[in-house]
């Protein structure tokens, strides 16, 4: 059987410019995601440049990585940044108290962080302690960042060898601090990220763009207390001093992450479609104190969580990464490029190694995952204006323990639908950018693709797909799922049909 879907794409009703930081990354010193996956050191017999992996870089540069969030994730609570910042062989040893206690040289600090960061040209953003550091301590840290010159701290950074501010401008205070970051209430926390944003100054040219800590998925009283909170004040409302508020979401797992069920495909794609209800339930929530949208929402994690692979350290989150989770990473794209206009920042999590990966490196090798190349087709989205799609493709069925958790991600209790073929569009000057995914495990589905107010002069058609749902790229096999060559479409016009593989995720690029 095939199943069949109409898109409409509505070319006069934009929702947003699609911000390149919708497609952003997340490294934390975590499992093996720092050490090997970027720093061998100097002295390493593996090709580097200062101590950065020359693999990984040539990997990740063409991609382009717009933004980067480090230390962490639960490390950054933990993390004394000057214990990172100075000659290396004197640097404290200390122990990754989150992550297993392993053992943290601190090798990778600052300076080396933004090395990596600027030879990606990705944007840094960094997460700061508020669990068990001080509102002086991030202070010191902001300065020692972005101050040009001529302060104890500024000098020292120059001494350090960078004798140009970093600029960072984007700073997390503090990171699930409703949890790992140091089990607060959302009122203590509110009351803490007052404190903490107080400190939190302007250096030199570089205006601080501050990440509230926001909920854990679905928990919509995180976002009505901390918000609650914030507007009292002996001074008035405080809600102004938040410029971005960030959530987490992971869909988690369905079986392992190689080994699953038909029904565990759509189980986990299921509650992968739950995010958008994270979107639109927070934004709604902070709408009513910020109705101006003044505050960005951001998701700074999100994706799949499997068991960790057999033969790995229990809590190095090292997982593999199939044909399911390219789809999870285009479906949840997709929903961020449809809510464009409530989002400014998502970051997958993580970059190398750990959760939903683009990388797996070994000591010597480098490959790339399939949700790799899912941001690589989707790339071309960046920059562009986002379109609404109108959608009539089939719902697809999923057990109801699955659509129960994807439901209670919605705050009007709306069933989470996975419709077999969803997508999302944007246009840049001429060009029309449509990305789609087959959701279906065994069924493919035919598409017509209707432009409203416009039409397709030339359109080609590239595919990620694979023979087994279960297919992923190993050291051994790295090209098992690669996207197959670009065809040329010949319908074009108003209308235009194409015809996607089960299991697959898709982008069509078109001449307006
Ligand atoms: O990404 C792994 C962990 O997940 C992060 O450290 C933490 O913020 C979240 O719980």
């Amino acid at each position: 059987m095939t199943s069949t879907a109409r898109l409409s794409v509505l070319l006069a009703e934009p929702i947003a410019t699609i911000a390149p930081a919708l497609h952003g990354h997340f490294a934390e010193h975590l499992g093996e995601l720092v050490y090997p996956g970027i720093w061998v050191g100097p002295q390493s017999p593996v090709p580097n440049v200062d101590g950065i992996r020359t693999d990984v870089v040539e990997a990740l540069r063409p991609l382009g990585v717009p933004v980067l969030r480090w230390p962490g994730g639960c490390f950054a609570d933990d993390y004394h940044w000057r214990d990172g910042i100075g000659p290396r062989d004197q640097r404290p040893d200390r122990l990754n108290t989150h992550w297993d206690m392993a053992p943290e040289p601190n090798d990778f600090g600052t300076h080396e962080f933004m090395a990596f960061a600027r030879a990606l040209g990705a944007t840094p953003y960094f997460a700061s302690n508020l669990g068990s550091g001080s509102a002086a301590e991030m202070r010191d840290w902001i300065e020692y960042c972005n101050h040009p010159a001529g302060t104890t701290l500024s000098n020292e950074r120059r001494d350090n060898g960078a004798e140009e501010p970093f600029g960072v401008e984007w700073w997390g205070i503090g990171n699930e601090n409703w949890g790992c970051g140091g089990q607060m209430t959302p009122e203590h926390y509110a009351e803490e990220y007052a404190r903490y944003r107080t400190f939190a100054f302007d250096f030199g040219e570089t205006p601080v763009n501050a990440v509230a800590c926001g909920p854990n998925g679905p928990d919509w009283a995180w976002t009505q207390r901390f918000f609650d909170q914030l507007s009292r004040g002996s001074l008035g409302s405080r809600v102004g001093r938040v410029q971005n508020f960030a959530a987490h979401y992971y869909c988690g797992t369905a079986g392992t992450a190689t080994e699953f069920t038909d029904a565990q495909w759509l189980e986990l794609l299921t509650k992968a479609v739950g995010i958008e209800g994270i979107i639109t339930g927070h934004r709604a929530i902070m709408d009513t104190f910020d109705p101006d949208r003044r505050i960005g929402l951001i998701l700074d994690e999100w994706g799949t969580w499997h068991p960790v692979e057999e033969g790995k350290p229990a809590r190095g989150l090292y997982q593999q990464n199939t044909m399911r989770d390219a789809c999870v990473a285009g479906l949840s794209l997709d929903i961020f490029h449809n809510q464009a206009d409530k989002l400014v920042m998502a970051n997958i999590a993580q970059l190398i190694n750990v959760l939903q990966s683009l990388l797996l490196v070994d000591e010597t090798r480098c490959i790339t995952t399939p949700t790799f190349h899912v941001f690589s087709l989707y790339a071309e989205h960046r920059g562009g204006q986002a379109v609404r799609l109108v959608n009539t493709s089939d719902v697809i069925s999923t057990g109801e323990g699955a659509a129960e958790a994807a439901r209670r991600c919605f705050t009007d209790n709306r069933r989470a639908e996975l419709r077999a073929v969803s997508g999302s569009a944007s246009v840049k000057q001429d060009q029309l950018c449509l990305t789609m995914v087959n959701a279906d495990p065994r069924q493919p589905a035919e598409v017509e693709i209707e432009l409203r107010g416009g039409g397709l002069k030339a359109a080609s058609l590239t595919t990620l797909n694979a023979d087994d749902i279960h297919d992923h790229n190993t050291f051994d096999a790295p090209d098992t799922v690669q996207p197959g060559a670009s065809m040329e479409i010949t319908e074009t016009g108003p209308l235009t049909r194409i015809t996607l593989p089960p299991a697959s995720v898709s982008r069509l690029i078109g001449r307006l």
